[in-house]
């Protein structure tokens, strides 16, 4: 039917038409004087999710806190997951096609910023096994030759500059993963692998106490690292010049 023919035509031809507009309209936004603008907090925002706005953490028990750790660490961690040598699916996609530069960017934003610790889980242990966390991380275990972590970590646990990061801020599920993840093989650093050694000589029970005693821990006053050199660190570690 002729009628229902030019009906058609005409229904192609505004089909056509708002075709063309609409790839005219994109190809306008496409021109950069209209692109939104392009701010590290505007690239960061695939991370916010998971890591807060500014790294400050989530209530996620899992979710690591990145804010105020030394930049050469956050860059180490971003390098390991963009090689593959450390592993968690979703950010070992997002950091793939990353070019190095960015991924130094990206690393010096988070460490500069000083948010405060959002509300987060609290484990529930008893007290003695809280006591025994805070007598290894600051004392260690000198009889089975565990060094005390604030021996690296910094009194306060804040970490030294420029590869130690801090302790303070992070869930006690993740701090317990990270151990075992050294312990089974899963996460590796630059060799001497000092945090190799440390988790090889911790038990079940000294992860659960150091992961709950340090997850307990409120953000000290000045969370900045210590400069490089201020602590004699009890073993060598590759990611650390010294
Ligand atoms: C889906 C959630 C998710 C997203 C999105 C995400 N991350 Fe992560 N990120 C994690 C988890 C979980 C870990 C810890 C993985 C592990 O080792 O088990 C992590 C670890 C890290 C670490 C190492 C932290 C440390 O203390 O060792 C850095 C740095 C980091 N992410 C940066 C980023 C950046 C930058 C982005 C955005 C480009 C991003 N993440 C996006 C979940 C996420
Ligand atoms: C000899 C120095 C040294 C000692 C002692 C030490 N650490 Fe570490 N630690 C490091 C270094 C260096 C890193 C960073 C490794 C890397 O680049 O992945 C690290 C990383 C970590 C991480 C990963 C943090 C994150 O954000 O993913 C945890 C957890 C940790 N250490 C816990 C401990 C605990 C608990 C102790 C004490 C039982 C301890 N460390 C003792 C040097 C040390």
């Amino acid at each position: 039917m002729p009628l229902q023919r030019i009906i058609t035509r005409a229904a192609r031809l505004v089909l056509s038409v708002t075709v063309l507009a609409a790839l005219f309209v994109a190809g306008a936004r496409a021109q950069p004087t209209e692109r939104a603008p392009d701010t590290m907090e505007a690239r960061l925002l695939a991370c916010a999710p998971c890591h807060g706005k500014v790294g400050e953490g989530t209530s996620n028990d899992y979710f690591p806190r990145l804010a105020g750790k030394p930049a050469g660490y956050l860059y180490n961690q971003l390098v390991a997951f963009h090689e593959g040598r450390r592993r968690y699916p979703p950010m070992n996609y997002l950091l793939e096609f990353l070019p190095d530069t960015y991924l130094h960017k990206m690393a010096e934003y988070y460490a500069e910023q000083r948010p405060p610790l959002p509300p987060r889980p609290i484990p529930i242990v008893s007290k003695e096994v809280l006591a025994r966390g805070q007598s290894i991380v600051t004392h260690g275990d000198p009889q089975r030759g565990v060094p005390a972590c604030a021996g690296c970590h910094g009194p306060s646990f804040t970490g030294m500059e420029p590869a130690i990061p801090g302790l303070v801020g992070l869930n006690a599920r993740y701090i317990s993963a990270q151990l075992g993840a050294w312990r089974y093989g899963t996460r590796t650093a630059a060799a001497p692998d000092c945090m190799q050694i440390v988790a090889g000589l911790l038990t079940e029970a000294d992860v659960t106490a150091v992961a709950a005693y340090l997850s307990s821990l409120p953000i000290p006053a000045d969370p900045a690292p210590v400069p490089q050199g201020t602590l004699a660190m009890p073993l060598a570690c590759g990611s650390e010049p010294h």
